[in-house]
């Protein structure tokens, strides 16, 4: 028999000894006691089998290879022995786990009792024949259990074995079964995430955060993190939150500052050095728009490419808007399903159709044209070139012409900021619209001309102080390069056909609701 000697606190020790193996700080395999490919079914169900031969061939080499593969999966053993619900769904049935949640609801028959154990995220039933304790549950309570997995149709569902821990919710819990408006929720937003749609939202927001990296990493973009606090109006809009240390009476920077609405004008620095950079973060803007689409906070994703075209821009926001379509079809199928049934509409269609479909392009003077075609379709109907589009304009042409997203170039001069290049009267942007929201992404490419810039922001009486350092990193070449914003939220709202932004931000904060 060979002895394994195992360092003091040793993972492995603990469960080994857990297992039934002799207490010492010595631990004997025998064939009379659980054998190796006990524990590979417990800690990795029956995959294992084929990995080793585990035909009790104890030899010094074959333990070295199956400890050190055990030291690894000790790492994840919390994640294997507590699985998320998730991962519940693709374990071996007779597997025993211990479960973690929140009850979505009971219910209690005579013999029987059944509840929805929810992490967040997703949702399984649990079977209980404990009747007494099974009275003791209600919605909201949180538990942890001792459970074994059985297949049930299609899917799993729990067998309740043994309670480790229940805290019960008070009779005020707010979420019940029945279904509540979002109206409501927003006033209870620390607690929404406990809903069904809230927390696929949530999955949905960490799944499209990591395909966005994904996605940039993939095409060697480098990840930059850009400032929250800057002392320029980067848009030159004047929709700036201001910062004050109220205590200080001199401000605490020296001069005015403000929360950034953009980290364009910081990225396109980087953009100079590192060719294709890309930001993703929070920005703030203080319009006063009490709309369903915007938020006073908001992430956005910014690539900035140093080289480009405006051609390959638009490619670029194409790709990457496929590519986040193609991964939550792929990975949130479950999510998906669950926000069709709460909101009881076909999400998975218009997302496989937009994967099908290619890039459609308008310039803005095109698409005034078919909007003064049809200007009795709209509340204001005074149609001009020169006009900005107004959400309905927006939803109008991708709901009703394109019957799918539509990117508009080439609007005029006067609509848009200052640091795009301009082509006579208009200058070289982009905005991607898409159905059941509008503006999507906003992009151009930037005036690399140092004369026209400088004069562009003289032309709009914008400090030229504030500005030099961005006019004068031409002076160290004149490269065409640009760039686009993806807002964030407005893709969530795209994807999920929330009709409400404030409904697709974890805690929103937008014009006259910032609740904590
Ligand atoms: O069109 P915007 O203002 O563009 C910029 O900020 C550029 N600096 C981007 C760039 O070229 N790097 O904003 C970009 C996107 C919009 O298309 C929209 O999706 C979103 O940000 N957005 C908002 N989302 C929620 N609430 C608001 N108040 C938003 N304002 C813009
Ligand atoms: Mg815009």
């Amino acid at each position: 028999m060979l002895k394994i000697h195992f360092e003091q606190d040793h993972p492995l020790k603990n469960i080994l000894l857990n297992l039934g193996f002799q207490e010492g700080s010595d631990v004997f395999f025998s064939s009379s006691q659980p054998s190796v490919q006990y524990f590979y079914n417990i800690f990795l169900g029956s995959s294992s089998q084929d990995k080793f031969d585990l035909s009790y061939d104890y030899s010094k080499e074959n333990l070295a290879k199956i400890l050190c593969f055990l030291e690894q999966r000790v790492f994840e053993e919390n994640t294997l022995r507590q699985p998320s619900i998730f991962e519940c769904f693709s374990i071996v049935q007779g597997t025993v786990v211990m479960m973690n949640g929140f009850i979505r609801s009971v219910r209690v028959s005579k013999n029987i009792a059944f509840f929805q154990l929810s992490d967040g995220s997703h949702e399984i039933q649990v079977v209980v024949d404990e009747i007494d304790f099974a009275k003791l549950l209600s919605i909201g309570d949180s538990i942890s259990f001792i459970a074994k997995i059985v297949d049930n149709k299609e899917t799993k569902e729990l067998f309740f074995m043994e309670s480790k821990a229940h805290y019960s919710a008070e009779e005020s819990y707010p979420i019940q079964k029945k279904a509540t408006s979002f109206e409501f929720l927003r006033t209870i937003q620390h607690l929404r995430g406990r809903t069904k749609t809230f927390g696929a939202i949530t999955s949905l927001r960490s799944s499209l955060s990591l395909a966005t990296h994904k996605f940039f990493q993939e095409r060697d973009f480098t990840y930059i993190h850009t400032p929250i606090l800057t002392s320029l109006d980067s848009e030159g809009a004047g929709e700036l939150f201001q910062v004050n240390q109220l205590k200080k009476k001199e401000d605490f920077f020296g001069k005015q500052t403000f929360l950034t609405v953009t980290g364009q004008l910081h990225a396109e620095a980087l953009a100079f050095s590192h060719k294709k950079v890309y930001t993703f973060g929070p920005t703030f803007r203080a319009e006063n728009s009490f709309t369903t689409r915007h938020l006073a906070e908001f992430w956005m994703i910014e690539p900035e490419v140093y080289f480009i075209t405006l051609q390959d821009l638009l490619h670029l926001s194409w790709s990457y808007c496929q590519f986040l379509v193609k991964t939550v079809l792929q990975k949130n199928h479950l999510e998906l399903k669950t926000l069709e049934e709460v909101l009881e509409k076909d999400l998975q269609t218009p997302l496989q159709k937009f994967l099908l479909s290619s890039l459609r392009t308008k310039t803005y003077t095109e698409v005034i044209q078919i909007l003064e075609e049809h200007k009795t379709s709209f509340e204001d109907s005074n149609i001009f070139w020169g006009m900005d589009l107004k959400t309905e304009h927006e939803r109008f042409l991708v709901e009703q012409i394109e019957k799918g997203p539509l990117a508009i170039t080439f609007y005029p001069k006067e609509l848009k900021a200052f640091y795009m290049k301009s082509e006579g009267k208009t200058v070289e942007c982009f905005d991607l619209l898409v159905p059941g929201v509008g503006e999507l992404i906003g992009g151009s490419m930037r005036e690399n001309n140092q004369k026209l810039l400088r004069a562009r922001i003289e032309e709009l009486s914008m400090k030229q102080d504030d500005y030099e350092w961005y006019v004068k990193l031409r002076a160290y070449g004149e490269v065409p390069h640009g760039g686009f914003g993806l807002g964030f939220e407005r893709l969530l709202m795209w994807i999920t056909q929330m009709q409400n932004i404030r409904d697709v931000s974890l805690f929103p904060r937008a014009s006259s609701l910032c609740e904590f």
